[in-house]
């Protein structure tokens, strides 16, 4: 990792946050995609973290995304890599959504993420990393986070898309289940899903390591924990069936 620049979005809580600590710790400079500056200068005050610096952008407005273009030629930069770490869900029924809540979400994790891609591709390197969260939501039925759901396997079929588009690039599909961060906090203030799922959440601290890890060995996806997805094998052998005979393993979700 040492002096390679990084582009990452997300980088303010959760796994993001602690990939770009661990990032910077193995000497990486990091340009990161921020909304809330104050807090930013808060969580990497420049004393302790010397290489990395912000750009102000809602990753919800797409013209303030459009604009990053200037922004990037003005500072001269080129990226090694692009690692979307930003995302959000709602973890209610289709009907429950409004309107707002709805867009939100694919545009944060997906719609975006697309443009963001267009937007940086004249900063890249010619063989750049390319780093997104995505989500093991995207690969079984999603009864009360549809929209989550839909949204990260949108997102999957992008990276897979674009490792075949783009053979010089090396994309890594992070492929996660329940990870203990503030993200949901957001998608279920409940608290429900949380105590359905506190037994096997991940730690974000060991999910951002083996994303280092998986970087570094140029792997094309990581998946965690590896039991849910040798449970998500078996769903894709027969899933309807298997809807209805876990039906409550489907029904994490609901508050
Ligand atoms: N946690 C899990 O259980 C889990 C499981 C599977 C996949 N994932 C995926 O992993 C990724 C990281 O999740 P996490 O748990 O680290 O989430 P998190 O703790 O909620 O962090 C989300 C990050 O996205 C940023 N963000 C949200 N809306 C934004 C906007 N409009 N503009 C700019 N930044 C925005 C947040 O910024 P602020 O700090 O300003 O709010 C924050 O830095 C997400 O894509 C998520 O879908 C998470």
């Amino acid at each position: 990792m040492d002096h390679k620049h990084f582009l990452v979005t997300g980088a303010t809580s959760g796994i993001g946050y602690e990939l770009v600590k661990q990032l910077h710790y193995h000497g990486a400079r990091l340009t990161l995609l921020i909304r809330d500056e104050e807090k930013a200068t808060q969580l990497f005050p420049t004393k302790s973290f010397p290489n990395i610096s912000f750009i102000v952008c809602d990753l919800n407005d797409t013209t303030a995304i459009e604009n990053l273009s200037s922004d990037f030629q003005k500072l001269n930069v080129s990226f090694d890599g692009f690692i979307h770490s930003a995302g959000l869900g709602y973890f209610k029924s289709l009907a429950s959504h409004t309107t707002e809540e709805l867009l939100k979400t694919y545009r944060l994790n997906v719609i975006h993420f697309a443009v963001l891609l267009n937007v940086i591709k004249p900063f890249l390197v010619t063989n750049p990393q390319i780093v997104a969260l995505s989500s093991m939501s995207g690969l079984a039925t999603q009864p009360y986070a549809a929209h989550y759901g839909a949204s990260k396997a949108a997102l999957i079929q992008i990276l897979n898309a674009l490792r075949i588009e783009e053979p010089s690039y090396h994309v890594l599909n992070v492929i996660l289940g329940p990870v203990k961060t503030p993200f949901h906090d957001h998608s279920d203030p409940s608290g429900t899903f949380k105590r359905k799922t506190a037994l096997f959440m991940l730690k974000p601290e060991q999910v951002a390591k083996d994303i280092i890890v998986a970087m570094n060995k140029g792997h094309q996806e990581l998946r965690a924990p590896k039991w849910m997805s040798m449970m998500l094998r078996l769903y894709s052998l027969a899933p309807r069936t298997i809807e209805k005979a876990a039906k409550p393993f489907f029904m994490s979700k609901k508050q």
